[in-house]
This record gives structure tokens, sequence and C-alpha cells, in this order.
């Protein structure tokens, strides 16, 4: 399978969220239906050129699975974050590079289950599209969203929540918890952590260990401390998924290729994408592979380049490689193989990467 390419959209609608966040509605084509076909909890990668940087953002798709010839993302403003605040001028009528749907973090709809969902700010972007796609499409399942802000003007797609919470009165439940703002409910203010979330377990306002999946999205913090409050609940490790935003507070930076090292000898690596080799030497000490690749000329499939979202993952085929970071694979995928060459390392003389491999 080809490794995923960038496809020239044409933004279709814009709408304010919250004074900090928009959600940009791209049109889809017909010819680019299928190509940018999604699972529910799905994101996109954006691409452009801003102050003469190459520089990429995923943000997750929040469109019901139903919705066609469309898909809407949210974009929350991030404070020096060039990519969120190039993305918030965009208008209707403005085109720009966007990569088909990518992720794990996903629902496969079908059958009757139980879920929980939690999300801190702009963590809802996924949750919503799950939500809105199961309550479609599950008649039999339930959906109980916790949705962590700083306060009501901070919570996007209010009117979208609003409106499932009128639709699916029964299947659905929607707890804001407020951190900056007094709600009539004592127990829904503060901060969504570990120790909030066993007290609103305790007070049956939510049950994570009779949900079939739990899906935790928004920054680090927040997701490691609601992992570790539902696994201290006893839900098992494979009922939780969780999608990491950024894995310390501000966006991912852009790999810039550092100045090449003393070393002379250099790991020699051969490239599979699209069913062409191409050979480029990687100085372990310097590098990993993605920025050494840049420098190269050579065009990798990337967008987080800090080990999150997995668009750069690939197979080793021959050699071996150490990664410095790695939020996004799987313990099954390293065991057979797979790597994230924006965090790859060469430990070997030569190393052969596949990134058609699926
Ligand atoms: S580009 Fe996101 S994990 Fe490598």
């Amino acid at each position: 399978m080809a490794a995923p390419r960038f496809h020239e959209l044409e933004i279709a609608a814009v709408r304010n969220e919250t004074p900090d966040a928009v959600a940009i509605t791209f049109a889809i084509p017909g010819d680019l239906d299928e190509t940018f076909a999604f699972v529910p909890g799905q994101y996109l990668t954006l691409r452009a050129d801003i102050g003469g940087q190459d520089m990429r953002r995923s943000y997750s798709i929040c469109s019901p699975l139903e919705q066609t010839g469309r898909r809407t993302v949210g974009v929350k403003h991030i404070e020096n974050g060039r990519f969120s605040g190039f993305a918030q001028s965009l208008k209707p009528g403005d085109r720009i590079q966007v990569m088909p749907p990518q992720g794990r973090f996903t629902a496969q709809i079908g059958g009757d289950h139980d879920y929980l969902l939690l999300a801190a700010g702009s963590g809802i972007t996924p949750c919503l599209s799950i939500a809105r796609s199961v309550l479609a499409g599950e008649p039999g399942s339930s959906v109980t969203l916790l949705y962590a802000n700083r306060n009501s003007a901070s919570v996007m797609f209010r009117d979208d929540l609003n409106d499932l919470k009128d639709r699916y009165t029964t299947r659905f439940t929607l707890l804001h918890v407020m951190d900056e703002e007094i709600q009539d409910v004592e127990i829904m203010n503060g901060r969504l952590d570990a120790a909030k979330l066993e007290t609103l377990a305790s007070h049956g306002l939510i049950d994570p260990k009779s949900a079939d999946a739990i899906y935790i999205c928004g920054p680090e913090p927040m997701i490691r401390s609601a992992s570790t409050a539902m696994l201290g609940l006893g839900v098992d490790r494979d009922r939780l998924k969780f999608e990491l935003f950024t894995p310390a507070p501000g966006a991912a930076p852009a790999p810039e290729p550092k100045p090449a090292s003393g070393i002379k000898h250099g790991a020699a690596v051969e490239i599979i994408l699209d069913g062409a080799r191409r050979m480029i030497t990687v100085d372990a000490e310097a590098d990993t592979v993605l920025t050494a690749a840049m420098r190269a000329g050579l065009d990798l499939p990337y967008s987080c380049a800090g080990g999150m979202c997995c668009t750069c993952r690939c197979k080793i085929v021959e050699g071996t490689a150490t990664m410095d970071e790695n939020f996004s694979l799987e313990p099954w995928e390293i065991a057979a193989g797979f790597t994230l060459a924006c965090q790859s390392r060469p430990t070997t003389d030569k190393l052969v990467l596949d990134f058609d491999a699926q």
C-alpha cells in the first residue's frame, strides 16, 4: 500500500467555536471520496509553507461518519503556535494541502457498547466524531462524555453537544468539568485529574468498570492522570485508548535538520517508499531518519515529528534502530519490526525501512 500523500482541498466553511478555536470544513471532491474515508477518531494532517518553512500539524476530524463530501476539523489556537495561528486565518475558498485520514484512536461502528469518553479542551474533537457516529450508527449503545474546560467560554462544539443531548436523551450523558467557573453541582468543579475521576466514579456519575471502551484525549498530564485513575478503578488496559495531542505544553516543533556532526561514517539507510528505493546516509548522533531524509530532499510522510501521530510509521526489514520517543506505536507493532522514522536512529551500519509495509 502506498504511503499517504497530500491533496489540495478547498475550504468550504470556517466557524468560530470559541474566541480561540475554529472548526474548518474541507470540501472533498467526488474523486477523493474514498481517499478521505475515515474511521471516527482519526485526524487530518494539514501542510503549509509558513514564513518559508514547510509546516504540518494534525487536527482531529469532528465530523459524524455519515457526513459526505465534507470533513471538519477543530483547531484551537496555541500560544505562540505558528501553525494554529495560520489555521485560524484561513477562510472559505482558500486551498490547503491535506493528508488523508490517519490515526488509531478509533471506534469501529457496529454492535452494542457502553462508551466512556474523557476529553479536555480541543481533545473534544475526535470524541465528538466518535459520539456522533456511535449514537447514529449503534442504536443499542450509550455514550458518557466527560468534558473538561477552564470555563464555559472555552467549550468547543457547544451547540453540537447540546444537539446530541436533545436527540439522544436516554443514550447520551454529557458532563462538564470546569476549573475556573463555579457550576451548581460542586462535584463538577475543579481539574479533571485522577482524584476527580475517582470521586465521580464513587458517586456513580461515571462507571468506568462497566464501559466497553474508554477514550481519553487531551494534554499529556491529563492523559497520564486519567489512565492511572482508570487502571486504579479496575479497568483493563486493553479497554483504554488515548490520543496524545502534545507531549508537553505547546505544539511539537517541525523537525529541523541539524548541522552535520563530525562523524564521518553514518549508517547507510535504504528507504522504500511508493515502491521506489532511495539510499541516504544517517549520522545517528546528529539526525533521526526523518531529519536526514529531509536534508537529502526526500519527502517522507510525517506530521507531528514528535512520536505521537504514527504518520511516519515504517517497517525495519534489515538492520536495527532505536527510537528517541514513542507515544503511538503499540507493543505488537514494535515486536513486528515497525518504527517511527521521526524518532529512529540506526544502530547498524545498514538499515532498510519500508514505508509501504502495513
Ligand atoms: S511524524 Fe508523528 S510520529 Fe513521526
